[in-house]
């Protein structure tokens, strides 16, 4: 089928460096990022953790560009996860109030990008409001073919396993039945194919409930760049180290 890309605009010329280098056989299929270091980016700069965020959602247009340009297929983003909730109140109303508002502008880029978004997690239990703009952003871009872009909202890995376990007991499967492929079947996402890359940023060595049955076998690239501070360019030196490893699976 026809593309649905548009005329894509140039990356930024150390970026573009970085692309040139890169093994295209060997970009990983599926990428998850945890967007960690908004907070203390504004902290930093003695900015309000709101403006942090803000900065956060910016980093995603030239960090999209840039997959799509590698040929990554998908993109895992740890928007919200379901320990978010214990934050502030003011802090977590303004994080709906940006993505409502972010959705807006970013949404119809995205489609322009031939990117199609997908919303992975307790979706149900999130406000109408963010509802709403998540369907609306599902339904515009459905049948996009570029880029898949799974955002993690109200999101958690274990959560995700209950979730699973829960509708494979509803649909009355039988235990002799179950294996991987089965229970994968009943993950948020089932289409998705597992997560060959994990990139972290701000430093931390955690996982923090994201993804648990996916990243089985992810590689990790862990960055203390803040997430505001990241860009085109890191990401695809994550991918060019991504490239350059030699995944074994558990073989020789
Ligand atoms: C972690 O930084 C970041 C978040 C909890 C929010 C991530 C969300 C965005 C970057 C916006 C993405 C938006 C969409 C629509 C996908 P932190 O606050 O934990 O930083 P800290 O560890 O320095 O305090």
């Amino acid at each position: 089928m026809e593309s649905t890309r548009k005329n894509r605009p140039e990356l930024p010329e150390p970026a573009e460096r970085v692309l040139s280098r890169i093994e295209r056989a060997n970009v990983p299929r599926h990428v998850a990022l945890i967007m960690d270091g908004n907070g203390r980016w504004a902290r930093k700069r003695w900015l309000p953790r709101s403006a942090g965020h803000r900065a956060g959602v910016e980093v995603l247009t030239p960090v999209l560009e840039a997959a799509g340009r590698a040929g990554v297929r998908s993109l895992t983003l740890y928007a919200f996860s379901t320990e978010n909730w214990t934050r502030p109140e003011d802090e977590v109303s303004g994080l709906m109030s940006l993505f409502i508002e972010k959705a807006k502008t970013k949404v119809p880029e995205l489609h322009e990008r031939g990117a199609r978004l997908r919303f992975v997690g307790r979706t149900d239990r999130l406000p109408e409001r963010i509802r709403t703009s998540a369907r609306e952003a599902e339904e515009m871009t459905a049948a996009n073919q570029d880029l898949d872009v799974y955002i993690a909202l109200n999101y958690g890995g274990r959560s995700e396993l209950v979730d699973a376990t829960r509708r494979m007991m509803s649909a009355g499967i039988d235990p002799s039945e179950v294996d991987e492929e089965t229970f994968a079947s009943y993950l948020y996402a089932p289409e998705a194919s597992e997560m060959d890359l994990v990139i972290r940023t701000s430093g931390e060595l955690r996982v923090s409930n994201f993804l648990l049955w996916q990243i089985a076998y992810a590689e990790f690239y862990i960055t203390e760049t803040l997430w505001p501070d990241f860009s085109a360019e890191e990401f695809l030196t994550a991918i060019e180290s991504y490239a350059s490893r030699s995944r074994r699976r558990g073989g020789v």
